[in-house]
């Protein structure tokens, strides 16, 4: 059981600040992912709730208590490191039961953990193999069983897939996910890709250059971007953005797009100068008619869908349509664009303006 709440944490680093006033809540038995290009604070952020870092201001409360002076070994968080040190001249067996037997625990009831662990993890078959020869699969499972033989509060796991190929990654994913909804265990998962956050994540918290973005389920954020740093890293192919110079106002139903007029999301204010139109490629349907057009210049063939690429009068613009949708190389076509869909951003903020359709959306502070 473990319900962590992360409250106003700042890490600085001599004058370097990594992590700036960052809030969420993970709660109990969630799949928590900390997702964000390189450098952005990810591991910095999991290192204090694990306690490997102390943050220089702010509070990490875990299960009602405030943690975030003490030392990892009083938080009772087992940290998966990507590069999973194992002890290489020792079998699988004792390397998996070495914190049970450091701990003073007795030697049947070691047995019995780790032949539980072994169970679970399908790896009963390799106990007594050194760990030297295994595969990269079987020595995560390793790292994985060593953590999870402690029963910890929470699991940390840090890029845990990031040294495997493409295909066994996809795996590993699965089966970790897979591990966790048997076990139930609070997991926080760092990770640079969309695509993994997304599919394996409970919540998501999206970080870039030391500040949280946005923090939500995988459908709060890719529905209701918080801001354009958000709408651009999250999906692929990636929102397109339309600026314009305008005026939207509570019940102004359009704006102005380069002569076109364009339904837009009913706002809670007005908003005016440098706006930008987010329209997601498969919220645009391609028409031969319609007054906002675009010339072919690609298209993508993806099986059910492709990728067109058009030529407007906002620059480049991609649309995802069906593969059977007529999209010929030099053809000039409508985009209709749904306003339901849309996001509005304000340019210089970067951050979404708020319809009465998505202001009940988490996380947009
Ligand atoms: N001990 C340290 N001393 C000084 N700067 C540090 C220290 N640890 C991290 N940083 C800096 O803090 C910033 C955030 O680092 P962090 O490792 O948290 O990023 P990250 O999001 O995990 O990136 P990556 O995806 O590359 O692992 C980086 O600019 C990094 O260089
Ligand atoms: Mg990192």
């Amino acid at each position: 059981m473990a319900e962590i709440i992360v409250r106003n944490v700042r890490k600085e680093f001599g004058d370097f600040v990594a992590v700036k006033e960052s809030s969420f809540t993970i709660e109990d038995g969630e799949f928590f992912m900390l997702l964000g290009p390189s450098g952005c604070g990810k591991t910095t952020t999991l290192r204090m709730i694990a306690g490997l870092e102390l943050p220089t201001s702010g509070e990490i409360i875990l299960d009602g208590e405030e943690i975030s002076q003490k030392p990892p070994s009083e938080r009772d968080i087992a940290f998966v490191f990507q590069m999973f040190a194992l002890y290489p001249h020792m079998n699988v067996r004792k390397n998996i039961s070495y914190p049970l037997v450091s701990q003073g625990m007795p030697r049947a009831q070691v047995k019995e953990k780790v032949a539980e662990v072994a169970r679970i993890l399908g790896i009963e078959d390799i106990l007594n193999r050194p760990v030297g020869g295994l595969s990269g699969g079987d020595r995560q499972r390793v790292a994985l069983g060593r953590a999870i033989v402690r029963e910890p509060k929470a699991f940390m796991m840090d890029e845990p897939l990031g040294a495997l190929d493409a295909e066994f990654r996809e795996h590993m994913a699965e089966e970790l996910r897979a591990l966790h909804d048997r076990m139930g265990a609070t997991t926080v998962y760092v990770t640079h890709d969309q695509l993994e956050a997304m599919q394996m994540g409970d919540k998501i918290v999206v970080m870039n250059n030391a500040v949280v973005e946005q923090f939500g389920t995988p459908q709060d954020i890719y529905d209701a971007p918080a801001t354009m740093f958000v709408a651009d890293f999250i999906g692929s192919p990636s929102m397109n953005f339309l600026g314009f110079n305008g005026t939207v106002s509570p019940g102004s139903g359009s704006v102005a797009l380069n002569g076109c007029e364009m339904g837009v999301p009913e706002l809670r204010e007005a908003a005016q100068g440098d706006l930008v139109f987010g329209v997601r490629p498969e919220h645009i349907r391609l028409s031969t008619d319609g007054a906002y057009r675009g010339e072919v210049l690609a298209t993508e063939y993806l099986g059910t869908t492709q990728i067109v690429t058009l030529d407007t009068p906002n620059g480049e613009v991609k649309a995802r349509v069906a593969s059977d949708q007529p999209a010929a190389m030099g053809e000039t076509v409508g985009l209709e664009f749904n306003e339901q869909t849309v996001t509005l951003f304000d340019e210089t903020s970067g951050r979404a303006l708020r319809s009465k359709l998505n202001e009940g959306v988490l996380g947009h502070g």
